[in-house]
């Protein structure tokens, strides 16, 4: 018997690579190393103005030459760090077949807290459609009806009124504001959670492939 035969395609060797979430007008699923380069291209074609940095850690204003390496090494950090008990999950959004974004959800220790936090960004010239409140929605959909999520937690700049307006759309409460250094500089965040109750349920369903497998990976 020769090795061949004991290969197993990659998708059965780490199962979260084969969950697809399908929403009317989107694709979620997770980056592999050939999307890398459509991410790295709608994340230089402009996320935000410049002077707003929306996210934690400023990655959108490194020098050009320094954002696709940053981005590479920050999807495998995703990947090489993921346990059941410690994951993110980064989730390539697909319009019309083009890459537009990313939405990424998150957890520690699901199995006792069953908690995601979530983040996203799009490409600036795909923004305010409401196609950031479909993507948060799919991810949210998985998280309760699939994962047995019982929390979903988010959080944004007080300024950010696109992320938080994503959040108030879909039933998020205000969870209090915190002081956080962002790339060494204060922010003022607001942190919002939604639970199965407050969820204001869009009036669509998610189409999910690839649950079963990928499920145990999550420690759901
Ligand atoms: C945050 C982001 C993903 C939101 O996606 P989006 O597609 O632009 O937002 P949507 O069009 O889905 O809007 C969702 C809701 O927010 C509201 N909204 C969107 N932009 C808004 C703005 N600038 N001011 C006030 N409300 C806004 C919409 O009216 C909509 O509410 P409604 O359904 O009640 O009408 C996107 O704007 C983005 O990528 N921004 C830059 C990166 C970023 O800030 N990421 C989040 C870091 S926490």
């Amino acid at each position: 018997m020769g090795y061949a035969s004991l290969m197993t395609p990659l998708t059965s060797l780490w199962p979260v690579l084969g969950l697809t979430l399908t929403t009317p007008r989107l694709v979620l699923r997770p980056i592999t190393d050939d999307d890398i380069p459509a991410a790295v291209a709608a994340a230089r074609s402009g996320i935000h103005p410049q002077g707003r940095n929306p996210f934690s850690m400023p990655w959108t204003e490194l020098p050009d030459e320094e954002l696709g390496p940053n981005m590479a090494r920050w999807y495998w950090r995703c990947r090489g760090g993921f346990t059941a008990e410690d994951w993110t999950l980064l989730l390539g959004i697909w319009h019309d077949g083009e890459f537009i974004g990313c939405q990424d959800i998150g957890a520690k220790d699901f199995a006792t807290l069953k908690t995601v936090s979530t983040g996203s960004w799009l490409r600036q010239s795909a923004q305010g459609q409401g196609l950031g409140k479909e993507m948060r929605a799919a991810v949210v959909l998985y998280a309760f009806d699939w994962l047995g999520g019982e929390v979903a937690e988010s959080e944004a700049a007080v300024w950010n009124a696109a992320s938080l307006g994503v959040s108030r759309a879909l039933g998020y409460e205000l969870n209090g504001v915190a002081r956080k250094s962002w790339g060494g500089v204060m922010k003022e965040v607001q942190n919002v959670r939604v639970t199965p109750e407050t969820f204001r349920r869009p009036d669509w369903t998610v189409k999910v492939e690839g649950h079963e497998a990928a499920a145990k990976f999550l420690g759901a």
